[in-house]
């Protein structure tokens, strides 16, 4: 991995959020992309909104397609095995309690977009640390499908009145943002061009998030 882990520490302790680029070693991320250009069509799902028996498809807040990412594919196993030392260290450094790490690659075929968002509700869900990584070479700024991400402050706005992103992240290969899940509300733009990122979530133990994590 040819990321710091105690720069990903600081900024998430000082910012809470921390955009990377050439996050990980070039083999690691060649060997992403071959994978997930190899997928078969029947092989992504489209995405969905919420989980479990919540989960529901809303092709009006996201029309991206969805692959989950399990150590049995060896490229995706280099990729978990990145993630899993950086679950270590920011446990060690921030004593974040994290669990476990569950993730999956996503496509926006030309088109697709995901409306402005949060990965988790405050309180109600056990996913605390958001990554997404992109695998996307020689992106241009025609191709759209920018990352835009908000501040927390939710303030209100009036009609017309469009907030300004604190950070706007072009998904080009090696590029990874790191992000405190229940912080940033982010979006993504429609894409011009097939696009390929790889999200992933770390969970603390659903017994410390105060609720009943629901039977999956
Ligand atoms: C997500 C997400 C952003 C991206 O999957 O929750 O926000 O840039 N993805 O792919
Ligand atoms: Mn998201």
């Amino acid at each position: 991995m040819s990321i710091s882990i105690d720069k990903v520490a600081d900024a998430l302790s000082e910012e809470g959020y921390i955009v990377i680029p050439y996050a990980l070693d070039v083999d690691v991320l060649r060997g992403l992309q071959q994978r997930v250009g190899s997928l078969s069509s029947e092989q992504w799902l489209s995405a969905g909104v919420g989980r479990n028996t919540s989960y529901q498809q809303n092709k009006k807040i996201r029309s991206d397609k969805i692959f989950w990412v399990s150590k049995d594919d060896p490229q995706e196993s280099a990729f978990l095995q990145d993630m899993e030392l950086l679950r270590q260290g920011l446990n060690q450094s921030l004593y974040m309690g994290l669990f476990d790490f569950e993730s999956h690659f996503a496509t926006y075929p030309k088109g697709a977009y995901y409306q402005k968002h949060v990965d988790a509700l405050r309180g109600r869900s056990n996913r605390v640390l958001s990554v997404i990584l992109y695998l996307n070479e020689g992106w241009l700024a025609e191709d759209g499908g920018e990352l835009l991400m908000y501040s927390d402050h939710q303030q209100e706005h009036r009609e017309g009145h469009q907030e300004e992103p604190i950070q706007r992240v072009v998904p080009e290969l090696g590029t990874m943002v790191v992000f405190l899940s229940e912080k940033f509300p982010h979006e993504v733009l429609e894409s011009h061009r097939q696009r390929y990122s790889l999200t992933g979530w770390f969970r603390i133990n659903s017994s410390q998030s105060g609720r009943v994590d629901p039977a999956s």
